[in-house]
């Protein structure tokens, strides 16, 4: 009789239940000094107040939600120089004990990559800088499905900084072109939810952008393009719980009719400054290679 060298295992990147492998340990960052103080997305006005307490109350519902879900939270003070700091998915790409910073587009948050850089350092990661050229905006522009990282370009993240991703990360990178200013990072179109599953707003993408989500996923949740506005897709997800920062009516049903526990958790004052759920978390238990 023969043995095969390797057991057909689970895909990489998900457990043997089919559920996400990462997404059990999160960074988090309160919201000491979050404002809307200067305006890099379509989402941000300066005349508009954020309430500093409500920020702090929903950000502290944000955590024992994720708690309760079964996720670690760990946290990370609030520099006061960058207000969006709160926003940890953009500090960068965590690979098992490899980080690379991000590098921000716009001069009001370039200062989080040494603050980060030197966060992840006294953690124990390694950590690995993309060409300074380049722009990267961490996993708010790459995110994993079905072993290799789906990453965002064009408004915030440049092209080639993909290709230098996957030679830092020795993982396979597809770029997708975001298309609308308004959905100007990956995690507002995408979200993967399981091995076979994500939610996904082709409105972000453009046509070779939704073919690559087409092939990559095997039973997409597609968003019409006034769902995917409202941010639905920029969710997190432990195991089998999705916890979202609005759960249009369509979506919820869908998701709990393959078996998620939907939670919707309150963070209007970070939607001021154009980010949801996933925008306030950072992975740490992502390892590409596995
Ligand atoms: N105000 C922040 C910015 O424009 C929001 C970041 C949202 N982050 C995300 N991962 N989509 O940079």
């Amino acid at each position: 009789m023969t043995v095969p060298a390797t057991a057909p295992g689970p895909r990489p990147g998900v457990l043997a239940d089919g559920t996400n492998a990462w997404g059990r340990r999160y960074l988090m960052c309160p919201p000491t000094h979050f404002g809307v103080l200067y305006e890099i997305n379509p989402w941000m006005h300066t005349e508009v107040t954020v309430d500093r307490d409500r920020a702090q109350a929903q950000w502290e519902g944000l955590v024992a939600t994720l708690r309760a879900a079964g996720a670690e939270v760990v946290v990370v003070d609030h520099d006061p120089s960058v207000p969006d700091m709160v926003f940890t998915a953009n500090a960068g790409i965590v690979n098992g004990d490899q980080f690379v910073p991000s590098h921000f587009r716009f001069p009001e948050r370039q200062p989080e990559t040494d603050i980060f850089s030197d966060w992840f350092a006294r953690q124990g990661f390694t950590v690995d800088r993309l060409p300074t050229e380049l722009d990267h905006e961490g996993a708010g522009d790459a995110l994993p499905f079905g072993g290799l990282l789906l990453s965002g370009y064009r408004f915030r993240s440049d092209l080639p900084a993909t290709t230098a991703l996957s030679r830092l990360t020795g993982v396979a990178v597809r770029a997708v072109e975001l298309v609308d200013p308004r959905l100007y990072h990956i995690d507002i179109t995408f979200c993967p939810l399981d091995e076979r599953r994500a939610i996904c707003a082709p409105a972000g993408w453009d046509r070779y952008g939704r073919k690559v989500v087409d092939a990559l996923v095997p039973e997409p949740l597609w968003l019409e393009d006034d769902e995917a506005l409202t941010f639905c897709a920029n969710s997190v997800v432990i195991g089998r719980t999705v916890v979202m920062p609005t759960t249009p009516a369509r979506v919820g049903r869908q998701l709990e009719a393959w078996g998620f526990d939907v939670v919707t958790c309150e963070v209007g004052e970070f939607l001021k400054a154009g980010g949801g759920v996933r925008c306030l978390t950072l992975s740490l238990d992502v390892d590409l290679r596995r």
